[in-house]
This record gives structure tokens, sequence and C-alpha cells, in this order.
């Protein structure tokens, strides 16, 4: 926890949206083998906040639609000497798998329904800044598909280690095995929540369609006025926010629901990252 608070120590003054030259002359290249606007851009914009080039990888268009394998991919993007390399893949544990084939650091921007390691920091310190970092034995439903979801998994894992409660609440097929305690009704637990997390039905990963209707969810699921009434919660969601499904059009306006401050925060965690990354060592 002590490299999280130094890495948010250093977001912290990210916020000011400063050109800084920090990683002048040098290179990151990001390349998305899935779909992606927010997390992509968030790292290219920390990345020329900071003072470097990127150079972003249309995957449509690259070799891998060519037949080249994944590792020769890594391998040629590699021999170009990047100083950090974003990857965000379909498949679970190919960041992981890639980073062993290249020298230069390597951050996963999310795979498959694994791993979304720096949208969980991004929380986290969005949750931090509004407890005024006093967030011992608060306690945080994260609500919706949490099965098929890397940004759930991620958050399980980081908020858990911080002295958060978690609790999962979700229909039945949307709930991962868990020693976690879970709910599948919003209302038995709203009144004993401080944070409430909003996440997408993932239907690109459905097999079959689970709910009858996306209207049938939301009819349980979505985060409405209604629901929320005058309660001190803090409502976060990672985006692409499907309204009226996840939250709706109401409470998105709410000044509870946090959803553009984790935007905001996501490039100031993101320069910490890329920072800690390239030049950690040299600082020590
Ligand atoms: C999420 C993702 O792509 O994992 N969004 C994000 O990165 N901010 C969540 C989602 O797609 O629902």
């Amino acid at each position: 926890m002590n490299e999280i608070e130094k890495l948010f120590e250093r977001a912290e003054l990210f916020l000011d949206n400063q050109q800084r030259d920090i990683l002048q002359n040098r290179m990151i290249i990001t390349i998305f083998f899935e779909n992606s606007t927010r997390t992509r851009s968030s790292f290219e914009i920390a990345a020329k906040r900071l003072g470097a080039s990127v150079v972003s990888l249309d995957v449509s268009h690259s070799s891998s639609s060519k037949g080249e394998t994944l590792l020769d991919t890594a391998a040629n993007l590699d021999a170009m000497g990047p100083d950090a390399i974003v990857v965000r893949h379909k498949r679970a544990g190919v960041p992981h798998i890639l980073s062993k084939h290249v020298k230069c650091p390597l951050i996963n921007g999310g795979d498959g329904s694994h791993a979304h390691p720096t949208q969980a920091l991004l929380d986290l310190f969005t949750i931090k800044q509004h407890f005024k970092g006093d967030i011992k034995g608060k306690k945080i439903a994260i609500i919706g598909d949490i099965k098929n979801s890397r940004v759930a998994n991620s958050n399980i894992e980081l908020l858990s280690r911080t002295g958060l409660e978690v609790i999962l609440v979700a229909p039945p097929h949307f709930l991962p095995k868990t020693h976690l305690r879970t709910s599948h009704d919003v209302k038995e637990i709203i009144d004993s929540v401080d944070i409430i997390m909003s996440l997408r039905t993932q239907t690109e990963r459905h097999a079959n369609q689970i709910y009858a209707s996306l209207k049938d969810y939301a009819e349980d699921f979505c985060i409405t006025k209604e629901l929320f009434g005058e309660r001190d919660i803090l409502l976060l969601h990672p985006g692409p926010v499907h309204r009226n499904v996840d939250i709706d059009d109401i409470m998105m306006d709410d000044s509870r629901c946090k959803v553009l401050e984790q935007v905001k925060n996501g490039v100031a965690v993101r320069m910490a990252v890329l920072e800690k990354l390239i030049k950690g060592e040299e600082q020590c």
C-alpha cells in the first residue's frame, strides 16, 4: 500500500493539468486490440502531459489482422525501442504473456474479464479523495455484471486490501464465486453503504442473452433517484454508462455522482503510473 500511497501523492500533483517535461524524449506505444475510448485516450493524454510522444497502433490496420502472431507483434514493437507499451486485449492474460517478451514496462489496459489495474487505482484514488483519506471501515457495494467485469475483479482485489468492506450486488448469474458478502437486492444494502459502484452489463461477453431485456435488468438494478433518495452515498461508474440501465439520467446529473471526476483522476493516476514505471528506477 505504501507504493500506492506514493503513486497517489504524485497523481495529486498532476491534477493541475499542467504540461510537464518529465517524460521528454520518451516514446509510448498504445495498442488496443479491443475497443476503448476512455482508457486509451486517458493513457495518451497522460503520456503527452508528461512530454512523451505517443504512437497509437491501429490494430485493424496492423499486421495481427494479417496473421502475425501476438508474440511477433510484441517483438517487433519492442525492436522500435519504446519506453512503455499499453495493451488492451479481449483475452485474459495476454498483457502478462507479452510483458515477458518486451524489454520495456508493459501496462495492462484491460484484459478480457480478468483485470483492469489502472481503473481500480483511479477508483481508489477517487474514493480517498472524496473521504479525505479516511476510508477504513467504509462499505462499498459493487452492483451489476460483476462476473464478467475486469473492473470489478481489479477493484475487489485492491479495495479489499484498504480496509473497505466490499459487498457484491447482482442477479445470481452475474455473481462470481466469492467469500465476500453478496446480495441480489439493492434495497437490502442501500442503507448500509457509503459508496456504490455501478457497472455496465457486459453484453459482449455473454454467450447468450441472460435477462429477457435490459429493461427487466434495469428495473432491479438501475441506480435511480427514487432508490437513492437523499442518502449520502458516493456514486461511481467506470464508464461507458448505459444510461437508464446502470444509472438513470437524474442521478447522472446529481452531485453525488462522480463519474467525470473518475475520468479526470484517471489521467492524473495514469501520469503517475507512467512516471513510476519509466522513471522509477532512475529516481531511486
Ligand atoms: C471498462 C472497460 O473497458 O473495462 N471501461 C473502462 O475502461 N473505463 C468497463 C466497461 O467496458 O464496461
